[in-house]
């Protein structure tokens, strides 16, 4: 894995991407006018590219680039703005002030959401398996709060991301240490899938939700654990989960483990 710069690299540009090689601990390389494809050909199979455009490119051997832009978020926050209703907001019943571990980013849309509503007194934690997505979302979110929307910052500065098998991070959780926990992992049967995903789905980790997920999830949750699922898996009541059924017209459905009474730490699935 290598960081290089656009094709024209300007000085700032070789500054940044400097900065994060060095940062990620792996080697810069000077563009010197090359293509992708020779750099990927000839030095290394996996590719970081600084840019002004995106902020961060990223290129596989034989896949199309690869990078962060938070569309999706931008229009759901807008419709929170206007008092619309939102579909994660609604399942997980977020409020001001609660605590969210999102244990799939993603392209951070759902973080997005989830932290806008929780606001400047709630808290937002979110895991990334895929080491080139979690980097690409880190430094996609810090170029587009500092060129396109300023009042972003706060939003974004409040959101932690960890790079980090969800499993494992759990794991390491104490009991009741977040009031949601919430899973989206890659659906496997695709029938939606927004343009953003499909740009993502040559570097995701294809993980799916096990019993250990449900065990620790609902150990480390102090009021619920939140799954969205597409409606092909059959998986996700056996699970223990209930299904709410609010959107079947968009082919996918969120599941819900409200912990009010319903477990007792230690207690197994
Ligand atoms: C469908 S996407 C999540 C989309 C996200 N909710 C959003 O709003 O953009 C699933 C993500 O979970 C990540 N993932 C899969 N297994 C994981 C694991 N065990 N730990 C952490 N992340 C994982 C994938 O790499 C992928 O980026």
């Amino acid at each position: 894995m290598i960081v290089t710069t656009a094709f024209d690299e300007t000085e700032e540009l070789v500054q940044r991407a400097e900065q994060l090689a060095s940062s990620l601990a792996i080697p810069y390389v000077a563009r010197r006018k090359k293509t992708v494809k020779s750099l990927l050909d000839s030095l290394d199979s996996q590719l970081f590219v600084v840019n002004n455009q995106r902020g961060l490119s990223y290129y596989e051997k034989g896949q199309d680039e690869v990078f962060f832009h938070p569309n999706m978020a931008m229009h759901r926050i807008k419709q929170l703005e206007r008092g619309q209703s939102d579909s994660l907001v609604t399942a997980c019943k977020l409020e001001a002030g609660m605590s969210f571990l999102d244990c799939t980013l993603g392209l951070a849309s759902d973080t997005l959401v989830a932290n806008y509503q929780v606001g400047s007194s709630g808290k937002v934690v979110s895991l990334e398996k895929s080491f080139p997505l979690f980097v690409l979302v880190r430094e996609g979110l810090a170029h587009y709060a500092m060129h396109e929307k300023t009042e972003w910052q706060a939003l974004i500065d409040q959101v932690s991301l960890v790079h980090a098998d969800n499993l494992d991070y759990l794991r390491t959780c104490e009991d009741n240490a977040f009031d949601v926990v919430y899973f989206d992992f890659m659906f496997h049967h695709t029938v939606e899938s927004s343009q953003g995903i499909k740009i993502i789905k040559p570097i995701v980790s294809y993980d799916v939700m096990t019993p250990e997920h449900v065990k620790e999830a609902m150990r480390v949750a102090k009021q619920r654990v939140v799954v969205k699922s597409s409606y092909k898996n059959p998986m996700i009541e056996p699970l223990g989960f209930t299904i709410l059924r609010q959107n079947q017209k968009r082919h996918f459905f969120y599941g819900v483990i409200e912990m009010e009474g319903a477990f007792r730490k230690g207690d197994g699935v």
